[in-house]
């Protein structure tokens, strides 16, 4: 049987930095609170004419560059993001393909939000142990200031812009298979995190606009909340489902929204502070991108060898969440 394996990582994020004191100067907020109640303190932004898909490319080829590999040996493109370069069509996967130069392949987006990465490791993962493909490229990709309103404080000071990528291969050696993923949705939620006008529920319109629906909105407390009592349950059952210990854990990376969630959770299971990787502070929240980023940001640390278990988790819009027991592959 073939198995599913976590073969490279690579990121990418634009240039700019918007700090906590630019963001002073833009709304009624302060370094204080923002570092005080998320941890945040810098986040990058994307250029004018730069996408998601601009940015997916880069993070893409670092990817391939460190498996051996070229777009040409890809079987599958899947892009998670929320914000693609088109409202539904074209998906950013096709836009993505083509910059990397490969057609006649599948190319799609999985929409999850912040668990968008998750998913679509889930989604390659089945589709290479199913034997129907071998070489997949996943990325997490969001230019999400463009949709990000920054005359509104309680969502601009959070979000950031970046790019993170993986390829996942087939494997015969069970040592290097993706242990175990679980991802699930709970829909009563859907209004917590909501982009709620463009789509068929609020075509756009100068209403959306005047209202500002193109924007993304966040009940950020109540958010808050679910997300620390679901990961922290998640993450414990990926754990026992799994019969190990959490010492058998290398690094654990959650995904990069707020410290003080990473932190409840990480002390909820027992999780020790060598274990834990933060990237919040630097890049904000990065939705989709922010556990690929924050992988790669380990890795580029020297933190992360062959052989070492991951354990990831993620909670966002839908509601989503899922967590992932991976052992890395690459070299
Ligand atoms: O990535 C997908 C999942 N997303 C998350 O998991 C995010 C979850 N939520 C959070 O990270 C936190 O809830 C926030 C960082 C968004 C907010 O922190 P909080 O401790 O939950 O603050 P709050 O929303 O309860 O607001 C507290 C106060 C309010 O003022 P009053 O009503 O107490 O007078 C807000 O108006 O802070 C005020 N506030 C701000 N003050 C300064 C809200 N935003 C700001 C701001 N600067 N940027």
């Amino acid at each position: 049987m073939a198995y599913a394996s976590f073969r490279s990582i690579g990121a990418y994020v634009p240039e700019k930095i918007l700090t906590n004191q630019d963001l002073e100067k833009i709304v009624d907020t302060s370094d204080e609170w923002i570092t005080k109640r998320s941890g945040i303190k810098n986040r990058h932004i994307s250029a004018d004419d730069q996408t998601a898909s601009d940015l997916g490319k880069e993070a893409a080829l670092i990817a391939l560059k460190r498996a051996g590999m070229t777009a040409e040996d890809l079987d599958m493109i899947i892009v998670a993001s929320i914000s693609g370069d088109y409202l539904f069509m074209p998906s950013t996967a096709c836009v993505l393909a083509d910059k990397l130069g490969v057609k006649n392949i599948p190319a799609f987006d999985v929409l999850a939000a912040c668990t968008g990465f998750i998913y679509a490791l889930s989604t390659a993962k089945a589709y290479i142990e199913s034997g129907m493909m071998k070489n997949i490229l996943i990325v997490g990709a969001e230019a999400l200031s463009k949709f990000v309103d920054y005359s509104d404080r309680t969502t601009c000071v959070l979000f950031g812009d970046g790019a993170g990528a993986a390829i996942i291969t087939a494997t015969d050696n069970a040592d290097e298979r993706i242990r175990d993923i679980h991802i699930s949705a709970d829909g009563t939620y859907q209004d917590f995190l909501i982009t709620p006008g463009g789509g068929s529920k609020h075509p756009c319109s100068a209403y959306v606009t005047d209202e500002r629906l193109h924007f993304m909105k966040m009940k950020g407390n109540e958010t808050f909340k679910v997300a620390v009592r679901t990961l922290t349950n998640d993450v414990e059952e990926m754990v026992k489902n799994n019969n190990i210990t959490l010492d058998d854990i290398k690094l654990f990376i959650p995904h990069q929204a707020n410290y003080r969630i990473i932190k409840a959770v990480g002390d909820a299971i027992g999780i020790r502070d060598d274990q834990l990787v933060l990237t919040v502070d630097k890049f904000g929240n990065t939705s989709a991108a922010s556990i690929p980023m924050a992988i790669n940001d380990a890795y580029e640390a020297g933190r992360l060898k062959t052989g070492d278990l991951m354990l990831l988790d993620a909670f966002g819009g839908g509601l989503t969440w899922g967590s992932a027991l991976v052992p890395y592959a690459g070299k």
